[in-house]
């Protein structure tokens, strides 16, 4: 398909800028108290949405650093991109970060690309053709329970806001599950989804650039999505819970209970 091998060479590309700067300077500021931006992330997204304009100018962007592009004319599509996924990770030299490529057409999306240039793991999916990582297909767990899994976090830039809930949230997950992880990067969370390295995944305030690639990738390893109630999940909502299916409900009543304090 066009767009997904499309959406892997952005991934790579942009991967050689996180490398290049990896072993390098950062130029770390400040976009929040605890919300970093590098000159990486930058760049990475420059080359992205210049090598997009000169493909397809008619295609829509949504990039995190510098928000919505307009493509020429009536929109064929949006490319929703995460430069830098997990910059915290990155700035600190914690090998846990990527790029992350979606392509949407007529509100859903129709494949996408994370990159991990640490491990040198590209996965991708697209719809109707399955998951991958470097060709091997990819296919969630089948940790039948919750005390069975290894479920992993994100905790949100504005957490001092919401401390109550998230420390409730991670106590009761902590008790039910088999182990707790904070990754750091919500789009490789995803993929560790897709390929079972973990069986569920929950956050309470992303944004479409940590999902979009990373749903496709889960979705089409058979993972299953829906916000924190359980209802349909779209990469527009804050809330996602994502598992390998079989733990799905036991996380939407741990959120559920942990929502209204019992
Ligand atoms: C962040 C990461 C992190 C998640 C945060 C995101 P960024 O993205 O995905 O895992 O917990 O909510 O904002 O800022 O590193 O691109
Ligand atoms: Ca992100
Ligand atoms: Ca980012």
């Amino acid at each position: 398909m066009e767009y997904l091998e499309f959406a892997v060479e952005l991934a790579r590309s942009a991967g050689d800028i996180l490398k290049h700067y990896a072993a390098r300077e950062k130029f770390v500021e400040l976009k929040g108290r605890a919300n970093l931006v590098t000159a990486a992330d930058k760049e990475a997204e420059a080359l992205i949405i210049e090598t997009i304009r000169r493909r397809y100018p008619h295609h829509s962007i949504l990039a995190e650093e510098s928000g919505a592009h307009s493509g020429k004319g009536p929109s064929e599509g949006k490319w929703v991109i995460d430069p830098l996924d997990g910059t915290t990770n990155f700035a600190h030299g914690y090998p846990s970060y990527c790029v992350s490529v979606g392509f949407e057409k007529e509100g859903s999306i129709l494949c996408g690309a994370v990159y991990d240039p640490t491990r040198n793991e590209m996965f991708s999916g697209a719809v109707g053709l399955g998951a991958f990582m470097n060709g091997e297909r990819l296919q969630v767990s089948e940790a039948p329970t919750l005390s069975d899994a290894l479920v992993i976090t994100g905790i949100p830039y504005d957490f001092r806001e919401r401390i109550d809930v998230i420390i409730e949230q991670f106590r009761a997950m902590l008790i039910d599950s088999q182990a707790l992880r904070r990754g750091g990067s919500a789009a490789l969370d995803l993929c560790y989804l897709a390929m079972g390295r973990c069986d569920g995944f929950w956050e309470m305030n992303l944004h479409p650039w940590d999902t979009a690639a990373g749903r496709v990738i889960a979705e089409e390893a058979g993972a299953r999505f829906s916000d924190f109630k359980g209802n349909p999940f779209s990469i527009y909502m804050k809330e996602v819970i994502a598992s390998n299916g079989r733990i799905h409900d036991e996380i939407v009543s741990i959120l559920e209970s942990s929502r209204s304090g019992k």
